[in-house]
Parts: C-alpha cells; structure tokens; sequence
C-alpha cells in the first residue's frame, strides 16, 4: 500500500487537472490549469468553451504530471478519474482520457465522484480519521457527509437549491464583481459590516438542509429598491452582511451534526472552504467543543486531481474498479 501510485484525472468544471498521488498521501505532482481568463468575460463557466480547453490542455498535462512526479506511465498502478456530478462535456473529456490511457496500457481505471475527492483533499495533509463529519461547500455543492470508514458516505444535509458557492457567485455578479465571485466577496466582506439584514433559511429547527435562492433574491431586492429610492448602499457591507448570512446556516448546521453524531473529527472541503470568514468562524465553534477541524490549504480547497487520485487509491484497494464502458455523470450519487 505504501508503493501504490495513482494517476488522477480532473474535468469537472473549469480545472484541467491531472496528478500523481503515492500511497494515497503523498503528491508527487499536481498540475492545475485553470480556464478562469477565458471565462471571465462570459461572468460565469461557459460549458462548451470549457470542454473545447479540457480537450486542448489535457494530453499535455497528463505529459507534464508525469514529468514532474518523475514516473513513467507503467510504474502507475490506477487511474482515478472524476465519474461526476460536473458538466457532462468537461466530465467526459477526462473520462474518455482516462478510459483511452487504461485501454492502451492495461492499467485499472477507478470512477471516483467529485465529492469524494474534496473530502480526500484533507488526507494529502493528515490521514482522515474516522468517525467524521465533512462540510463540502463549492461552486456545486453544499452538504453535510457523514463517514464511517473509507469509501463510505452517508449524505446527512443537502442545499435544495443554489449550492453556497454559486450563491457567492450569484450575489457577487449583482455587485458588479468579476467570476468567480466567491473570493471578491470574501476580500470586500473584510472591510465591511453587516449593516443590512438579510434572511436565513434555517428550514425547520432540525433541518440539516440549505437554501440559498431566497438569499440573493433578498439582496437583488435590496439593491433595486435602494435604486429607486436613489439611497446609496455600501458594496462592502451588502458582502458583509451576505456573507454573514451563508456562514450562520453552514456553521449552525455543521456544528448540530456534529453533535447530533458525536464525532469529533470535521473536514471543510471544497472550493468555498477557502473563505476566511468561514475558516476562522468554524475554527472558533470547533475550538468551543473540542472538536478537530480539518481543513485543506487553498490550493487544495478548489478543484485539482491530487484530490481524485487520493479517494482513488482506497477504491482502487477495495477493488472499485469501473470497467471501459464507464460513462461521465453529471448526477452521479455520492
Ligand atoms: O470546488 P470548486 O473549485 O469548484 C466546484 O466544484 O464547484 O469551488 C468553486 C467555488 C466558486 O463558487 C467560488 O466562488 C467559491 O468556490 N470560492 C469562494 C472563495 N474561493 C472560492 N467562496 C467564498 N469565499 C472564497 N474565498
Ligand atoms: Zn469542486
């Protein structure tokens, strides 16, 4: 297990990644080639426009994670490649990437689901331990994983609508603010305070669930009623206080499992686990309850193969194996 070397292949979204991953710990490379220029102007992922770039970057990439690992392909002992949810188009170039390089070499191919290698972004730093609670929050997701052991998730919490990072886009678009809106809104949230009062959708004391439409609905209103009463808002604050209002229901959601569970482990993943209202926040609340939280550094909080390869390798020694007719999911279930 020690020697074991995946290659991990990511398209989801609008990361051309591709990595090698030993013993499903250590990086022994990981390129990232992100496509944020090309779809700045657009405000937002342009799905063809992503599959056209995964298609050109991808080949050249898995050159370069090779190189930089200094291993050849046939010292490589599993494919890992990200099955889905993502875009059917971007999904299938990694998947028919990987399903070629399998082909050719006769190495195993392993499908992994996008969220699982969030959560394993975590076990590049420290070995996940487990009972554990995961709080994936990205530009597709929000949800509350339970785990018991490896390759076993069990969904406690969802977002019924918008995830949390797409409700960072969303506002940060009514704000005028360049994609991905996330960080921008993160930065300014610094400098202001939440002066405005926004919902929170707490969906029954119990609920485990999100939403986050009725949010940025609260905030597009905000800002068209002060236009037509011609009263000036402060951006920094109209952040503040929206950030305040997505952090309040992650937190308060994450920490009730936490005790409805009793763990005492709890992984942030995901691209919006970067934001250092939500770092600092739930660092506080797990400090009060002597509780471990775990959480990646940036680099690994967005999306990037070293992730894949790293869920890959534990179903790769469960035997997971996904034969050449695996097609990409853009629903796939974790
Ligand atoms: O995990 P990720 O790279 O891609 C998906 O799987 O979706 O997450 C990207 C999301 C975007 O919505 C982006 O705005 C958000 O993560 N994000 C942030 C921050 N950095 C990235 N959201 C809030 N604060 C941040 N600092
Ligand atoms: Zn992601």
């Amino acid at each position: 297990n020690n020697q074991i070397r995946v290659l991990g292949i990511e398209t989801s979204c609008d990361e051309t990644s591709v990595a090698v991953v030993e013993a499903g710990t250590r990086i022994r490379s990981n390129i990232v080639s992100s496509q944020i220029d090309v779809h700045q102007k657009f405000g937002g992922v342009v799905p063809e426009v992503a599959s056209r770039r995964h298609v050109e970057r991808m080949t050249i990439i898995i050159e370069k994670a090779l190189a930089e690992a200094r291993i050849d392909m046939q010292d490589i002992d599993a494919i890992a490649v990200t099955q889905g949810p993502g875009l059917v188009g971007a999904l299938l170039i990694g998947v028919t990437a990987a399903k070629s390089l399998s082909y050719a070499t006769g190495i195993p191919l392993v499908g992994v689901h996008h969220i699982a290698g969030h959560i394993y972004a975590n076990h590049l730093i420290q070995p996940l331990t487990f009972p554990l609670v995961a709080l994936v929050v990205s530009g597709g997701h929000t949800e509350l994983i339970y785990m018991e052991k490896h390759n076993q998730y069990q969904r406690l919490g969802k977002t019924r609508d918008d995830a949390a990072g797409e409700a960072f886009d969303k506002v940060a678009r009514l704000l005028n603010l360049p994609y991905p809106g996330g960080p921008q809104i993160d930065r300014l949230a610094v400098h202001g305070s939440p002066t405005y009062d926004l919902p929170r959708a707490w969906l029954g004391s119990n609920s485990l669930d999100f939403s986050f439409s009725g949010l940025k609905s609260a905030v597009m209103n905000l800002i068209h009623n002060a236009r037509q009463r011609e009263e000036e808002l402060v951006t920094a604050n109209i952040a503040a206080s929206f950030q305040q209002a997505v952090l309040d229901v992650l937190i308060e959601k994450t920490m009730l499992v936490v005790k409805q569970t009793g763990v005492k482990n709890l992984l942030l993943a995901g691209g919006v686990s970067a934001n250092t209202g939500l770092r600092v926040g739930l660092q506080k609340r797990a400090a009060d309850g002597h509780i471990h939280l775990h959480i990646p550094p940036l680099e690994l909080c967005t999306d990037n193969a070293a992730m894949i390869a790293a869920a890959g390798t534990y179903q790769y020694l469960a035997k997971d194996f996904a034969g050449l007719d695996m097609n990409a999911e853009p629903n796939l279930a974790l």
